[in-house]
């Protein structure tokens, strides 16, 4: 029968699994049974139904982790990842579906590029890649691109992540023109004129090391005129990598009112802070920086309270020749996909900042749902997308084995416990056991 790896999409049971998934409210010992890629049932007893079964004892089984931010950086910068290489980098970090940013070479703000993004994901891919398109033509926030062109040919949500509109009308105008296609807008918070050269947070660590800093209110002030646009216009906005404890207070107050929000944080941001920068590691540079400790205990607190909905990478690979120069030069980013889920087990599941439950749903169901994806369930009939953890496994993070061609983590050397095991994607298994299947 060969190995897992090369079973195909034959019909699969996955058996004495612990099964979570959110979207239905299960917490239970069932087996899966898959057949011709999709869900067909959970239950007990289907040995006779499956003609290859799959052990999982003491493993998780979960819907399709989604990281509904990530950097593939083809077309253009193929020198620091390819769509290709991005999507093996998710398969093995246990994400079976990713969006992607249009911060690409040409920007992904016309229908061609879209096209292009989605037909190489679907060549070279291993997993399901969801084009974001630009809400303003070159990232330059002055022209609103053809959002109607982009959502008919595979855009699934709108974003000048890595820039911002800085005009409030435009903003306006983008907010009124995607609702119309019932679009989400992603929104990366930062106004430039308080963000200026920063390079990491403002506060006494800048001053130390004599670096230029990015006040909090350069996100805070966006996130506040962002979140007052899309009540204004009855849209739906999505904060991305939400980083300071007022925009957390924000984003609380607005859904409060009834505000169509949604927001993520990064691994990162829930995990690390500014005194990493101490060392003046080029790994530590991301944009919006690592922040103080009160501001990663607002966002713990924002997670677990539902203010925040997703956990989402923003995967960003660079090449060592874009990290490994003065830190004032370094390009800002960090690679995600490959560290996401084992950081936020050891650092926040298994010292109970996080219920593994509700981690799932940030993972699923939530993301799933903000994208209006039919996937991040387990119900019958559905895609057969599934990630399976092992909650036990203990492993060193070695960016140098990173399938992804970013090594650039701060995450490198950590010890940590839990992994993905096996991710399966539309009933393929991709990767198992940190072993992924070439197309
Ligand atoms: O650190 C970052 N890197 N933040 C962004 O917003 C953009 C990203 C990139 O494209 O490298
Ligand atoms: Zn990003």
């Amino acid at each position: 029968m060969g190995s897992p790896l090369q079973r195909g999409k034959m019909n699969l049971l996955l058996k004495n699994g612990r099964v979570i998934d959110p979207s239905q409210k299960i917490d239970a010992k069932l087996d899966v049974l898959i057949e011709k890629g999709k869900i067909v049932e959970l239950g007990n007893n289907l040995d006779n139904k499956a003609k290859s079964i799959i052990d999982l004892t003491n493993k998780i089984i979960c819907p399709g982790f989604i990281d509904m931010h990530v950097h593939l950086r083809e077309p253009g910068y193929e020198y620091k990842e390819t769509i290709k290489t991005g999507t093996y980098a998710a398969a093995r970090g246990g994400f079976t579906s990713i969006a992607c940013m249009p911060n690409t070479k040409p920007v992904a703000d016309n229908q061609a590029v879209i096209r292009f993004i989605a037909n190489r994901a679907k060549e070279e891919g291993i997993v399901n890649v969801f084009p974001i398109g630009a809400i303003s033509k070159d990232l330059k926030g002055e022209e609103l691109t053809e959002m109607g062109e982009l959502l008919s040919n595979g855009a699934r949500a709108l974003s000048d992540d890595g820039k911002c509109i800085q005009n409030a009308d435009l903003m306006r105008r983008a907010f009124e023109y995607a609702k119309l296609f019932d679009l989400i807008i992603i929104s990366h918070c930062e106004d430039f004129n308080l963000s200026k050269n920063g390079m990491i947070n403002e506060g006494f660590i800048s001053t130390k090391l004599g670096l230029i800093g990015i006040p909090k209110a350069a996100e805070e002030v966006i996130v506040a005129r962002d979140i007052q646009l899309a009540e204004f216009t009855k849209s739906r906005l999505h904060i991305a990598h939400i980083s300071s404890s007022y925009s957390v207070e924000l984003v609380r107050q607005a859904k409060k009112r009834g505000v169509n929000v949604t927001a993520e944080v990064t691994p990162h941001h829930l995990v690390l802070d500014e005194s990493l920068v101490d060392g003046f590691d080029t790994n530590t540079k991301v944009n919006p920086p690592l922040r103080g400790e009160e501001d990663r205990i607002a966002l713990l607190e924002g997670l677990n309270d539902g203010t925040i909905d997703c956990i989402a990478s923003d995967h960003a690979p660079h090449a060592r020749t874009d990290k490994e120069v003065e830190f004032d030069q370094a390009a800002f980013g960090m690679v995600g996909l490959e560290t996401s889920v084992s950081v936020i087990l050891t650092k926040l599941v298994h010292h109970k900042k996080l219920a593994l439950s509700e981690m799932v749903g940030k993972f699923t169901l939530n993301p799933a749902g903000i994208l209006k994806l039919d996937k991040g369930t387990l119900q019958k009939g559905k895609d057969a997308d599934i990630t399976v953890l092992d909650l036990r496994k203990e492993s060193v993070i070695d960016a140098n084995s990173f399938l992804s061609k970013g090594k650039n983590t701060p995450f490198s050397g950590w010890k940590v416990t839990g992994l993905p095991v096996m991710t399966i994607v539309g009933g393929k298994i991709v990767m198992e056991d940190g072993k992924v299947a070439n197309k």
